[in-house]
């Protein structure tokens, strides 16, 4: 089931590692290759599938990675190919899956190609990214907004032109409607294809292709004061064009040449347009992350509704997804407070759909509030103050109750907070009602349950801060149980049957507990309940 073949990454977990806080080896305060290398071990003992790694490729680190100046080298901080090689082996050796960060929508500005583009108007890199006329006034070309703050177009003296950038300055656009630019890019994940990644997590892929005229976003009826001033205009025309599709057909082309790889589209979008990027006939994405329980509101209603929606929304033989925490993102146990981080838990790993999990989300890492002088997020330095950074998401994992937590033998790069004399993964493995202990047992119970990895999902009818479902497959069935709520709640629903078995609790106490027709949660508890029949 979970692993090799087709169907390896509909059944598996993956992991998202964000290489800088994983585990230093070299001393620098900086995650490297051969610190992820040295924790396979671990990654290995959660019982995931497969290692999704943030960029590892050279950089300026303007925006920490994602401003890429060789798509087809490993930045000396992070190691060497040759260290990227042994880490790849390891992985396959002991069964994991390996997936990169494939960031084909903008390089740094110190890339080559846009050196080159730059340099004059006639050079033959020229067309390669984003360049327009100042508007009559010798303004800005259009209204358009940086995500990061700002316009999105820099411009640039040497030519007179200014270039499009939907991130940083430091991270131009390429011009993904010139067929060199879509080559240069499919050539390099076929690099990395033949050394035996086995997929990418494409950036932004939504960002893709703009409008050809470069019209004017439209204003934002909804902005909220205080939001990030990009919101202030929506991105009609500088995002989620219709021909984008093509290009993921076509990038999904190059994957599929290869045997059982995967692509999996960045998109933050509604709903209907989400489900576009699984492409005609399943020729896009193979999963478009679904990104819905970052923003929910956190109760028992909301996400029947979320996952109601989602399930009724997905494309014939579509397969879903579901993330709860990335390293852009405020952390999950923040988000909803330790207690209901457990029952998220327990959702994501029996929903039906791939799940991701975010490194450290298994220990209940928590958002950490960062000092204006620790602030290393470029979002944050451009928009400070709004709480957009993303630093306290990043912090280092950790380990053990060391001064630097087992990360590294040197300050980190981002501070520590201090829990993590408790919360480091040491002391929690020792527990067997941990989190840690809860991630890895509800991790097993899936493996272990055909109705949990590819079982239909058919919603229970609960009110108040109760959640019900129930999974199906193969002529065996799994209730789910949640309390989203900080109340002991009396189920009484027909779904629980008499001598139905709880599998597990998030407190992890109730195991093999036979249930006479009433189901007794305590306040922030979830099971997983096994019916005697079908
Ligand atoms: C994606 C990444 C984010 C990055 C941005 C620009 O959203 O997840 O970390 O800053 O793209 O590349
Ligand atoms: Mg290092």
């Amino acid at each position: 089931m979970a692993q090799g073949g087709d169907n390896w990454w509909r059944d598996g977990i993956f992991y998202q590692i964000y290489p800088r806080s994983f585990q230093d080896s070299d001393g620098d305060g900086v995650g490297d290759l051969a610190g992820i290398l040295r924790r396979l071990p671990y990654v290995k003992s959660l019982g995931v599938d497969a290692i999704w790694l943030s960029p590892i490729f050279p950089s300026p680190m303007a925006d920490f990675g994602y401003d890429i100046s060789d798509y087809t080298g490993i930045d000396p901080l992070f190691g060497t190919m040759a260290d990227f090689d042994a880490l790849l082996a390891a992985a396959h050796e002991t069964g994991l899956k390996l997936i990169l960060d494939l960031v084909p929508n903008h390089t740094s500005s110190q890339h080559p190609w846009f050196v080159e583009s730059r340099s004059s108007r006639d050079n033959p890199k020229r067309d390669w990214y984003v360049w327009r006329d100042p508007a009559a006034d010798g303004g800005v070309p259009n209204n358009w907004l940086s995500e990061f703050g700002g316009s999105a177009w820099q411009f640039d003296e040497t030519t007179g032109q200014y270039y499009y950038h939907a991130f940083l300055a430091e991270q131009p656009d390429l011009n993904w409607r010139n067929p060199d630019v879509r080559a240069a890019i499919y050539d390099a994940m076929r690099f990395w294809l033949e050394k035996g990644v086995d997929g990418f997590r494409v950036d932004v892929i939504w960002h893709l292709i703009k409008d050809a005229e470069f019209r004017d976003n439209p204003p934002n009826p909804h902005y909220v004061e205080g939001r990030p001033p990009n919101e202030r205009i929506l991105t009609q025309y500088s995002t989620d064009q219709p021909e984008v599709h093509d290009v993921i057909a076509e990038m999904r082309r190059v994957t599929d040449a290869y045997r059982d790889r995967v692509l999996i589209g960045e998109i933050y979008l509604p709903l209907h347009r989400l489900m576009a990027y699984y492409g005609n006939d399943l020729t896009g994405a193979q999963m478009p992350f679904n990104f819905a329980l970052l923003s929910t509101f956190w109760s028992a209603r909301s996400i029947e509704t979320i996952v109601e929606d989602y399930e009724k929304a997905l494309p014939k033989g579509a397969w879903p997804n579901w993330v709860l925490g990335n390293h852009d993102r405020p952390r999950v146990a923040s988000r909803v407070g330790p207690e209901q981080a457990r029952v998220a838990a327990m959702l994501l790993l029996t929903l039906r759909g791939t799940p991701t999990l975010y490194y450290g989300d298994e220990i209940g890492m928590h958002q950490l509030a960062i000092s204006p002088e620790d602030v290393r997020d470029p979002f944050e330095k451009n928009v400070p103050g709004i709480g957009v950074g993303r630093d306290g998401c990043r912090t280092p994992m950790q380990w053990d109750a060391s001064p630097a937590s087992g990360f590294s033998g040197v300050r980190p790069w981002l501070p520590l907070p201090e829990d993590h004399i408790r919360e480091n993964v040491a002391d929690l493995e020792a527990d067997s009602r941990s989190i840690l202990s809860l991630y890895k047992r509800l991790i097993a119970l899936r493996k272990a349950s055909p109705a949990l990895v590819e079982g239909d999902y058919h919603p229970i009818a609960a009110q108040g801060d109760l959640l019900v479902y129930r999974r199906e497959a193969e002529g065996t069935a799994i209730i789910v149980v949640l309390n989203l709520g900080p109340d002991p709640i009396a189920v009484t629903t027909s779904a629980i049957r008499f001598n139905s078995e709880i599998l597990l609790s998030t407190f992890l106490d109730r195991e093999g507990e036979r249930l006479e027709g009433v189901l007794d949660l305590r306040g922030n508890e979830g099971v997983v309940v096994m019916p005697p029949y079908i």
